[in-house]
């Protein structure tokens, strides 16, 4: 069922877990979140960059493909479609093509002009009943040619961008997109303290899911972060299982290149990735 995240990060917040927003690549992809999150009973919000989108073919092709691949596989839990980190312009055209929730991120702009369009797609999500994720502080590292500095976020300016109407939000306090460094000083949780005291009710992001150790995820939950991206990681896992099947020659026995066969592995080990983070965010049976 295509819903906004807006009910979802509600119950999330109020019950003391996170939902796993798992980033999308094509129709495998898909089809191993949508799977893995009905067979645990999680609710999940799919994840897809502009550059993803554009990959797929565009927001109309991922949006109609994840809304037939639902009834198709007669997915009953809560599942949401959100562009992350999306441009003003690249909210409007998701917005457009069906998706059922967006981020914009500002975060990149000086805080007057990201409270500003921030305020206005706050205003046009909620008229159409679809869930906005906005952004203070850039999340460090690179998200599909989307490159952050990695601030450590102002509490202050997360109340501002908060009391504008927002669903959720995304704030830096250490995290990074991709692997994290060997010397990696880990996350802020003073800052992530400071910012739940100042914003309440309002559900959390933690970006950059991949590869935070067990206890700083449990933290990070029990202090207000209800939403958890991860992307790299179902990359990771798919190509070192499609890299063993490879390596092991067996594209090269029977019918082993059959793509059905081919990219089995991969979709495989996507599945097992995303279980291990429903279970680890405690999303399971919450749907
Ligand atoms: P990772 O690629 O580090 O898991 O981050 C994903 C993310 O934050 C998407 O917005």
């Amino acid at each position: 069922m295509l819903v906004s995240a807006k009910e979802m990060l509600t119950k999330a917040k109020a019950g003391h877990y996170a939902v796993a927003q798992i980033n999308i690549n094509n129709l495998e992809w898909t089809k191993a979140v949508l799977t893995t999150a009905q067979a645990l009973n999680a609710p999940v919000i799919l994840g897809v960059s502009e550059g993803a989108g554009k990959y797929m073919g565009g927001f109309g092709t991922v949006a109609a493909m994840v809304r037939a691949m639902l009834e198709d596989l007669k997915i009953t839990i809560p599942a949401a479609l959100h562009l992350d980190h999306g441009s003003y312009e690249g909210c409007l055209a998701c917005i457009a093509a069906g998706f059922s929730s967006a981020m914009f991120d500002g975060s990149h702009y000086p805080i007057a002009e990201n409270i500003a369009k921030t305020k206005e797609l706050a205003a046009l999500t909620a008229e159409k009943g679809l869930s906005l994720e906005a952004e203070v502080g850039s999340i460090g590292g690179e998200e599909d040619g989307v490159i952050g500095a990695g601030e450590v976020a102002d509490p202050r300016e997360c109340k501002a961008i908060a009391d504008l109407g927002v669903t959720m939000l995304a704030a830096g306090i250490g995290n990074i997109h991709g692997k994290y460094p060997e010397n990696w000083a880990g996350l802020r949780f003073d800052v992530l303290d400071a910012i739940q005291q100042l914003t309440g009710e309002m559900p959390l992001v933690l970006h950059g899911g991949t590869g935070i150790p067990a206890a700083m995820i449990q933290q990070a939950i029990s202090l207000g972060v209800s939403k958890i991206n991860v992307n790299t990681e179902c990359q990771l896992s798919f190509a070192a299982a499609t890299r063993a099947y490879i390596e092991a020659g067996k594209d090269l026995m029977g019918k082993g290149f059959d793509p059905r066969k081919l990219l089995g592995p991969g979709y495989n080990a996507i599945q097992n990735t995303v279980k291990e983070k429903l279970e680890l965010f405690g999303s399971v049976g919450k749907a």
